[in-house]
């Protein structure tokens, strides 16, 4: 495995590559749910290419960009072992200059939801993911389902930018109790893993309630509510694959999301119905 950590160097490597690359951004912080994207690429490409960057522009100025969880050695340990043939490990520099151009992200998914409460967020990714596209070329880039907007901003992106790549959603790997793996889940103490638990907790009355026929969003979110309590909620959302607010279930058409905050630390989590 090469790690690179300049531009230069990286854009030198790739242009000796014959075949498709398979892409997956990360913030490093390695967890099972970054090793099964790794592993689906390695199946679906020729070479696996991974960026560990923690993206300054799509944290907000009150955010946790300085304490970001960071495991260099062990995500470079993880990496080893599943053969990825390129891991990107930049600095800010590398990727960033004075005076660019910026991109923003399609209003219509950049004010709701995550964007509503983290202004700008989204900017920043298509910023960013926009450079990697741009230098990394790959075939497929992929993406965990728990960042479901995100994945939306990104389908968007490539289709406005006319880039051939494919956008590959992959599943949400949970712990055993049903927490979501996150790489923030590191800032949570024992207590609070328990009352973290309450995001999915409330998912799954979500999806017992529609298994039973119930079909009326307020009424499932007025359970999931109770279930949620005492936590912050951010948003308890019902949107359809289009990120369109919905009031009544659509099976293979819904997507619920839920934003809480647990002590300081803020979890997503949503099922795709
Ligand atoms: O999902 C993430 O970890 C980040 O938003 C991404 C896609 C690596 C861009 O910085």
């Amino acid at each position: 495995m090469l790690i690179i950590r300049s531009v230069c160097e990286l854009k030198k490597e790739l242009s000796n590559l014959k075949g498709e690359i398979g892409f997956v951004p990360t913030m490093g912080a390695l967890h099972n749910g970054h090793i099964s994207l790794i592993e689906k690429s390695k199946t679906q490409n020729d070479y696996t290419v991974v960026s560990v960057f923690v993206n300054p522009t799509q944290f907000l100025p009150n955010e946790d960009f300085d304490k970001y969880p960071k495991n260099e050695s062990n995500d470079i340990k993880i990496c080893k072992n599943l053969e990825v043939d390129i891991l990107f490990m930049p600095d800010k520099n590398e990727i960033y200059l004075e005076n660019e151009p910026k991109i923003l992200a399609p209003k219509n998914l950049a004010n709701i939801l995550e964007g509503a409460v983290r202004p700008g967020h989204f900017d920043g990714v298509c910023m960013i993911l926009n450079k990697f596209f741009n230098l990394i070329k790959p075939k497929r880039a992929y993406f965990g389902k728990k960042d479901a907007q995100q994945i939306a901003v990104v389908e968007n992106l490539v289709k406005t930018f006319f880039m051939n790549i494919e956008i590959i959603p992959c599943e949400i790997i949970r712990e055993a109790d049903g927490l979501a793996l996150s790489s923030r889940n590191s800032y949570l103490d024992e207590e609070q893993k328990l009352y973290a638990l309450k995001l999915s907790r409330s998912l799954l009355k979500a999806q017992n309630l529609i298994n039973q026929g119930q079909v009326d969003t307020q009424m499932i979110k007025s359970e999931m509510k109770t279930i949620l309590e005492p936590l912050k909620i951010d948003y308890i959302a019902f949107t359809n694959k289009n990120f369109q607010e919905i009031s009544k279930i659509e099976i293979n058409n819904t997507i619920i999301l839920v934003a809480a905050v647990v002590g300081t630390t803020r979890l997503i989590d949503n099922i795709w119905i």
